[in-house]
């Protein structure tokens, strides 16, 4: 025991991560989100907490595992000077007391070894239902504040009926991931200037469904230090997680003037640091609040880009939305081979490169056509000029966004469906102008785009609220560059982005000649 103590908490931790992951109920381990942190990452979340008073402190980690988090903690606060630390550990799972005991044991004693003081308690049970009502004031206890969190909580969608969401709804959390109830539940138990810091998944950064989280969570806390892992496969790589991760850290009481971002490949790959004003990270009049990770001096000058164009997609009165057929809801009326008065239904695989191949004639299971009926009629549009952007890349694709322009030379008839994996560009449910919809694919197809994209979306799908969230060229703009890509069929990437970039030069001109 002695001689573990002197490796330090976090080592032994990690010899029980390891051991553990090899005696875990794969079922029991999906339901509870166990998916442990390794040494290397734990000791960066740690190194993420700069408490204002480091001298005695209390410490929460909720959802604790085998105590990965607390160990590494508990070695960077007293390399800070705390010569007193109160910890809590949360864990749900009985079977893993045991081993969480034994490294806050091992916290005590390395702890101790240097003249600091550790006390520990392991609350069993859930630590949502308990906190949020807590929270509502339903308990006679009142909600516990502290220090200092490390968390890496567990990752599970949560349903409509179940009791964390009631228990989340009650507070005021309309929130549909135990991720972000975890975060959200937390930033409410930090005492006035205290500190969180977490590491997880990056899918709270974007998207419609998470904005009532960033809106709770951002007007509590303030992020002021950011890290980034590009790879997915690599900072849980032995549990098989493929999501990108982050780490950061969160302070209470608003936002800092700038953020510290740094990012590296994977956990043991040299990471490169920056600081960016907060406003690059959360633009103040966003009312998403996309968090945007700018983390090379381009990706700024892309955020400083976009900004600058002149128009949104309300401007333009262009809309975009999902495609409308749910395939299993009419698939009494699809068809796999299209007859006459069919509609066509375009779905991800007729995009193929930039266009569109309609009927798809190499895969025979798929359906091409809608049977026009009086349950189909309400999902048709007349047939027209549409620009279609996949909500769905493969991992390996080159590009995230990947656009292209589906009318009537390619898809024939009078009205055309679209299925829900695709987000389809319009005017009033209508088609667009024939230059227009060539430009919108020029503009959404380049790099530039893409790029910025990534700043906001760290997984492979787009939705149409990032779509909209962009900014664009004016129509005139949109309508030259439609005309000269229809006129120079540009070959390959490089040639479509330099004539993207050539056009948005001048629709960035035309926006400060507007403004002068
Ligand atoms: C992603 S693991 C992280 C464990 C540890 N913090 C680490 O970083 O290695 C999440 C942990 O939360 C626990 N857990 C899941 N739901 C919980 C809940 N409602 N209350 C308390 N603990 C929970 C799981 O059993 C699991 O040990």
């Amino acid at each position: 025991m002695e001689a573990l103590a002197k490796n330090g908490p976090c080592e032994y931790a990690e010899r029980l991560r390891q051991a553990s992951a090899k005696s875990l109920n794969p079922r029991r381990r999906a339901v509870l989100g166990q998916y442990f942190t390794p040494a290397p990452a734990a000791r960066l979340v740690a190194s993420m907490l700069a408490p204002e008073n480091p001298g005695r402190l209390r410490l929460l980690d909720p959802g604790a595992g085998v105590g990965s988090l607390t160990a590494a903690a508990v070695e960077h606060l007293v390399s800070r000077g705390t010569v007193e630390l109160d910890i809590v550990a949360w864990e749900i799972d009985e079977s893993l007391h045991d081993p969480l005991r034994a490294t806050l044991e091992q916290c005590v004693i390395w702890a101790a070894s240097r003249g600091v003081s550790v006390r520990w308690v392991i609350r069993d049970g859930d630590y949502i239902g308990t906190t949020s009502a807590a929270l509502a004031g339903e308990l006679e206890a009142k909600l516990e504040q502290f220090d200092a969190i490390v968390l890496n909580p567990p990752y599970r969608k949560v349903n409509g009926n179940t009791p964390e969401r009631q228990a989340l709804e009650r507070v005021g959390l309309p929130i549909t991931n135990l991720y972000t109830a975890f975060l959200a539940l937390t930033a409410c138990q930090l005492s006035p200037g205290a500190v969180l810091a977490a590491i997880t998944p990056r899918s709270f950064a974007n998207g419609s469904y998470s904005a009532p989280f960033r809106r709770f969570f951002f007007e509590r806390v303030g992020i002021e230090n950011l890290h980034l892992f590009e790879s997915r496969a690599q900072v849980f790589a032995d549990a098989d997680v493929l999501q990108e991760n982050l780490i950061f850290a969160a302070r209470e009481g608003g936002w800092p003037a700038e953020v510290c971002i740094s990012s590296s490949y994977g956990l043991t790959d040299e990471a490169s640091v920056r600081k960016v004003p907060t406003q690059e990270v959360v633009h103040q009049n966003d009312p998403q609040l996309f968090l945007r990770i700018p983390s090379g001096e381009r990706d700024t000058e892309i955020a400083t880009a976009m900004v600058s164009l002149p128009s949104s997609l309300m401007d333009l009165n262009i809309a975009v939305s999902t495609g409308k057929v749910v395939e299993f809801r009419v698939r009494d009326n699809l068809k796999v081979i299209p007859e006459p008065g069919d509609a066509p239904l375009i779905r991800p695989n007729h995009l193929i490169g930039n266009q569109i191949h309609w009927p798809n004639a190499q895969i025979q299971t798929k359906p091409n056509a809608v049977r026009v009926s009086a349950k189909s009629e309400k999902l048709l549009l007349p047939n027209g000029t549409y620009v279609v952007v996949k909500r769905l890349t493969a991992k390996e694709e080159a590009r995230r966004v990947r656009a292209a322009v589906c009318d009537p030379s390619a898809v024939p008839g009078t009205q055309i469906a679209f299925e829900n994996h695709l987000n389809v560009f319009h005017r009033e449910n209508r088609g667009l102008p024939n230059d227009i919809a060539h430009g919108l694919v020029s503009y959404l197809n380049s790099s530039f785009v893409d790029l910025y994209v990534r700043q906001f979306n760290g997984h492979t799908q787009v939705n149409a609220t990032d779509l909209r969230h962009l900014r664009y060229p004016s129509l005139r703009a949109l309508a030259e560059l439609g005309a000269v890509a229809l006129r120079t069929q540009p070959q390959g990437q490089e040639d479509l982005d330099n004539i993207v970039n050539h056009i948005l030069r001048g629709s960035t001109q035309e926006r400060h000649l507007e403004a002068a």
